[in-house]
């Protein structure tokens, strides 16, 4: 594939970026109510917001974009942040902001404001302390991928200090962000709170909104998706943002490296190759460690392609057999019985296979990280 020029370069990494959240609200698709919902939360005194999804449904793109007029101060947490942490790298950041009223002082590690002096490496920096030094207007706080907390005794005090603001400065706002299916589950049981949060849940992407991503994309680049390509390229992405966006730069870069202002199917058929190839690393050695590429071994590799087939998260043992014996049939190849699915389904969710699946307690099976269905669709249809 011949190299393309920076500019066109450029353009192509402003139209698809599956590697960065959006920040630029013309970029941002769809979410017209949950963007509304989290512009009202951050205008009502003493409502803060928390956000969760499933990893890469957006939720960090929501946020940047509902808060781009505000100038936010954003943390990302860390699998050990503890609490001070989190106040020490929110409180630097507001110095950096306005560094005449906060002084910070690098050698003694410490914040100075008004007669209050801070020294940001104790351990016991608290609720009130920090409080004492947020500026006297309006502030918003944005704190990222607070599901990496170990210590839920952090998450605790952080659900804490959005109460005490609540009361005492209800103009300072926090949005709290990360991957989980419940508020409850990212609060860590701090349900007592909730009534302080506006709640948004973040689900998947509608086709609806996934094609106007390409479009957008389409706009930018001045190219044109033919119809089969958008089709098959929504469906492939497993209604996940991400998804679409690391396809469709592989699939426009072809076109482009052709000289042609039309994407084409041999164009996606080699730019999903390449989005294959491009995908987590994590994602590829589960697979191959999932289905060993020996012939007695087809019956993981169906298993695999059937659970990643069709909406459900979740599939029963004799809806997967159904769909195994398809694919053989599919690959003329001899039907197996449920008993043999099942014990195949037993090894997929052990260790040696990389738990490619999890078994849920009502006996269900789903893949155990949710981009997997995305990257098996993605294997299958570049196969
Ligand atoms: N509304 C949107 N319009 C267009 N692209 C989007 C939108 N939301 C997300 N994306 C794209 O989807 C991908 C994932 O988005 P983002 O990083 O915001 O997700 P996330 O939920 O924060 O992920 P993680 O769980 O990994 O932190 C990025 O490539 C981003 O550019
Ligand atoms: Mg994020």
């Amino acid at each position: 594939m011949a190299p393309l020029n920076a500019e066109i370069l450029g353009k192509l990494h402003a139209a698809f970026r599956p590697h960065a959240p959006i920040d630029n609200p013309d970029d941002f698709q769809g979410r017209e109510s949950e963007r509304e919902r989290v512009e009202t939360a951050l205008i009502t005194p003493g409502l803060h917001v928390v956000i969760f999804g499933e990893r890469g449904a957006g939720k960090t793109s929501l946020a940047n974009v509902a808060t781009s007029k505000k100038n936010p101060i954003k943390v990302f947490c860390e699998r050990g942040s503890s609490f001070s942490a989190l106040c020490r790298s929110v409180l630097l950041k507001l110095s950096v902001n306005d560094p005449a009223r906060l002084i910070y002082d690098a050698r003694t590690q410490t914040i100075r404001s008004g007669g209050i002096n801070l020294d940001l490496n104790s351990p016991t920096l608290s609720a009130d302390d920090f409080r004492t030094l947020l500026p006297s207007g309006p502030t918003f706080i944005v704190v990222d991928e607070i599901d990496r907390i170990e210590n839920i005794e952090v998450v605790h005090r952080l659900a804490e200090l959005c109460k005490n603001l609540s009361t005492n400065r209800p103009d300072i706002k926090f949005v709290l962000i990360g991957v989980a299916s419940t508020a409850d589950e990212i609060l860590r049981g701090h349900t007592s709170n909730v009534r302080n949060f506006r709640q948004i849940a973040l689900e998947r992407m509608t086709e609806a909104e996934l094609s106007k991503i390409i479009a957008h994309g389409e706009l930018v680049l001045g190219l044109q998706f033919d119809g089969i390509v958008k089709k098959r390229l929504v469906q492939v992405s497993d209604r996940l943002p991400y998804y679409v966006h690391l396809i469709a730069v592989s699939t426009a870069e072809r076109a482009l490296a052709r000289g042609s202002q039309r994407v084409e199917v041999t164009d996606f058929e080699l730019g999903l190759k390449a989005a294959a190839r491009d995908c987590d690393a994590e994602l590829s050695t589960t697979y191959e460690a999932a289905i060993p590429s020996v012939r007695e071994s087809e019956i993981y590799r169906r298993i695999v392609w059937a659970v990643a087939e069709g909406d459900a998260r979740v599939s029963p043992t004799a809806a997967i057999t159904a769909k195994v014996n398809a694919i053989a049939k599919g690959e003329e190849d001899e039907p197996v019985t449920a008993q043999a699915v099942g014990a195949a389904l037993k090894k997929l969710i052990k260790p040696e296979r990389k738990q490619i699946l999890t078994k849920e307690q009502n006996g269900l099976y789903r893949f155990s990280n949710p981009l997997m269905r995305g990257y098996v669709r993605l294997v299958r249809e570049s196969r």
